[in-house]
């Protein structure tokens, strides 16, 4: 099961009031949304007085990351932190390159850059360069970033404090809600002066709709090949007690539903899940795109380098924790992208490529994560961690 046939998923319970649920509330985490050991990390982030460097990685873990894999690892020492790529922890066929877990990695940087200037840390980042390759068949730690600590004064910011507060909203938006011009402004100069990173906003409905439609093409192709769903489902944690056990994965509660929708999903047994999911009508994805005013796209020279990768990361951390701090939501919506590495990975001409580079209208230009944005039809819930132990080497 995928999240996005999971997503649009109100049909359930009807499928739930039909079938009778008889299975326990409590033991389903129907009344503990939020709660429990794989929710931790978002209550203890700022760490405390002995935490020292640790407590930039806290910060980090909270960060976007692809499927909720978590693929980072962190050394730790008092001057210096290093991130390593861990890559056995991948979508397979989805992210053949490992292109969107290095994004992730981005994602997690910008965090703990966030919070080393909170915390009164002069830090300054080393990225390693390199070119992105398949996924290694003998998975080891990968470095990806270096980042060096002096002592410096404690900056604090709005984007350091919506850390605990973003979380990716994938329940309908609200068109007739408005984005702010000066939030698309502040939005459009986030790059600032980055050389290889740029943002393309979209909120005319005649580009939103064709952005819309490539992604939605792209998600029947993708999710209706069995090879990307044995890469993807391992990733959907439908039971309470694998979102305990496990702390990573999507689980019904970031699924975007409705509260009651989604207690009374949770409710269902794995098997009438699967197959109310397998009935959802095809649309429903277009739909819940088109519902948010804005669509963006974070934009590099070369999808494939590994620098820009993580650059392109940072942005959309940023830019996820501007919104928030803002009062709005957001998601990445990124099947249009992964289908080019399908293609690549395949060996088949780069079709989507140029889809998504007439979109852009700039050849020099190569989009590498798309998302919208708005106001949210209900608030977007924590997803899960595992703990700052588990990641650090
Ligand atoms: C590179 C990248 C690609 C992503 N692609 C999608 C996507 O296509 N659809 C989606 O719903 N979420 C997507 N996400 C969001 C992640 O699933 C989400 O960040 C993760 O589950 C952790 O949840 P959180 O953001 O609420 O902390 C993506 C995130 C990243 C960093």
């Amino acid at each position: 099961m995928t999240r996005r046939s999971f997503l649009t998923g109100a049909g359930v319970v009807t499928v739930l009031v039909a079938g009778g649920g008889v299975w326990r509330a409590s033991d389903r985490g129907v009344f503990s949304v939020g709660e429990g050991p794989a929710y931790e990390p978002w209550k203890n982030w700022r760490g405390d007085a002995g935490d020292g460097a640790l407590a930039l990685v806290r910060a980090a873990i909270l960060a976007a990351n692809p499927h909720n894999t978590q693929p980072w690892l962190f050394r730790v020492s008092k001057s210096r932190i290093e991130l390593y790529l861990d890559t056995k922890r991948n979508v397979g066929a989805l992210d053949p390159f490992l292109r969107e877990e290095h994004i992730g990695l981005g994602c997690a940087l910008e965090n703990l850059m966030l919070a080393a200037r909170a915390g009164g840390y002069d830090a300054s980042l080393n990225l390693l360069a390199g070119k992105l390759a398949t996924i290694p068949a003998e998975p080891k730690p990968k470095l990806v970033a270096r980042i060096d600590l002096a002592p410096g004064k404690p900056h604090d910011s709005e984007l350091y404090d919506a850390i605990p507060r973003r979380h990716t909203n994938r329940s309908a938006y609200i068109p007739q809600k408005p984005i702010p011009p000066q939030f698309i402004d502040a939005l459009g100069r986030l790059t600032g002066d980055e050389a290889d990173v740029k943002m393309f906003l979209f909120q005319a409905e005649a580009d939103r709709k064709r952005i819309v439609q490539a992604s939605a093409t792209a998600n029947v192709a993708l999710y209706s090949d069995p090879e990307i769903r044995r890469g993807t489902d391992p990733w959907v944690r439908i039971g309470w007690n694998s979102v305990q056990k496990f702390r990573d994965g999507l689980a019904i509660d970031n699924f975007g539903e409705a509260p009651i929708a989604a207690g009374l999903t949770k409710m269902l047994p794995a098997w009438l899940l699967q197959w109310a999911a397998s009935r959802q009508e095809k649309t429903g994805y277009a739909d819940l795109m088109l519902s948010a005013p804005l669509i963006g796209m974070v934009a590099v020279r070369d999808r494939y380098d590994q620098e820009q990768c993580l650059r392109a990361g940072r942005i959309w951390q940023r830019a996820h924790l501007l919104a928030t701090a803002r009062g709005l939501a957001g998601r990445p919506c990124n099947e249009a992208v992964e289908l080019v590495d399908r293609e690549k990975a395949l060996g088949k001409p780069a079709k989507q490529a140029g889809v998504l580079g007439d979109i852009v209208g700039d050849a020099t230009w190569q989009p590498t994560f798309v998302f919208y944005m708005g106001t949210p039809t209900w608030p977007g819930l924590a997803s899960a961690r595992r703990p700052v132990e588990a990641v650090i080497l």
